[in-house]
């Protein structure tokens, strides 16, 4: 039995983490800041903790109730993240930073919590949560790209940082999942353009990424859960896992290509969606 500590768990991807690690066997605390969400996990044997991973005080209370009641952290799962979707023209600077204070430092001030007692076990792991997004741009990405690409940096100086005490880490990268991430990011990518040149074009992507992330077109929540529990509970983890069917096709597909040829494949997608931009130049004002 592992003790297995996983962020963002009221929700989509951590919600199913939580509750197949459960199912495995393991001691897991799911972690969110809507701790009501989670009541349902309980009957898997989920212990629901309150936590907010931009809010120190939070994290160190999270850690010090799971090592109180077990003693050890075996895995913490940082999965905890949101996409805050706009032009980087109009997203503002507090937006932006509240990106990366969720997605990058909140991490970062999670592992730094644990890191201390997984030295004195002698063994541990780190799971981050990264996105297809850590290694290929998308359009009114700026900010979320940014913050994954931040992900698996972060991750890849950890790993060899932590080896030397047994502790093993291991980024999650998955393309689009059917949750509610698409729903949130559409939700931000239409504040931040009302009113703006970019409004009409944002409507439209926005609409895509609803319809997407709430139609059976995208694979669920339980593919990337199986890539979690593996990089939790195998012997020998991988660093690098990439579920769902576009993931690794799109970053082999953008390391391939001229940047021109990749942004035409952009443009093809924009125009057959209707959308002016970037084909007609925006007539300035
Ligand atoms: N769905 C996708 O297509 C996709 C693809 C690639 C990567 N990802 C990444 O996968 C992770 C999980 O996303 P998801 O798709 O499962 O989305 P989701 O259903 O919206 O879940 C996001 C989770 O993050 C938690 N969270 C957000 N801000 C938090 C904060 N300040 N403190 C603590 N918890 C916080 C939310 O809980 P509370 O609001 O209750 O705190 C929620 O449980 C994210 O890092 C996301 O970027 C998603």
């Amino acid at each position: 039995m592992k003790v297995i500590i996983i962020t963002g768990a009221s929700s989509g991807i951590g919600y199913i983490s939580a509750r197949e690690l459960a199912l495995a066997g393991n001691k897991v605390y799911g972690a969110a800041r809507r701790v009501e969400k989670m009541d349902s996990l309980k009957e898997y044997g989920v212990v629901p903790l309150k936590l907010d991973v931009t809010d120190e005080d939070s994290i160190r209370q999270a850690v010090e109730t799971v090592i109180s009641e077990q003693g050890r952290i075996d895995a913490l799962v940082n999965n905890a993240g949101f996409g805050m979707m706009g032009p980087v023209e109009t997203v503002s600077m507090e937006d932006a930073r509240r990106q990366m204070e969720v997605n990058l430092f909140g991490m970062a001030a999670m592992t730094r919590a644990v890191l201390a007692q997984m030295r004195s076990q002698g063994e541990g792991r780190i799971i981050n949560t990264s996105s297809m997004a850590g290694s290929v741009p998308i359009p009114y990405g700026a900010w979320y790209n940014i913050s994954k690409y931040s992900v698996e940096a972060f991750s890849a100086d950890l790993r060899m940082e932590v080896r030397p005490f047994g502790i093993k880490v291991s980024v999650i990268a998955p393309g689009p999942i059917h949750t509610q991430w698409g729903t949130i990011a559409a939700d931000h990518l239409q504040r931040t353009t009302e009113g703006t040149v970019y409004e009409e074009n944002a409507a439209r992507e926005a609409e895509a990424f609803r319809f997407a992330y709430t139609s059976s077109l995208l694979p669920g929540p339980e593919k990337v859960a199986s890539c979690i529990c593996k990089a939790v509970l195998s012997p020998h983890p991988r660093f690098h896992y990439r579920p769902g069917p576009s993931a690794s096709a799109s970053v082999i597909a953008h390391r391939l290509m001229p940047s021109s040829w990749w942004d035409a494949m952009v443009c093809m997608v924009w125009k057959w969606r209707g959308d002016r931009w970037p084909f007609r130049k925006v007539p300035s004002e």
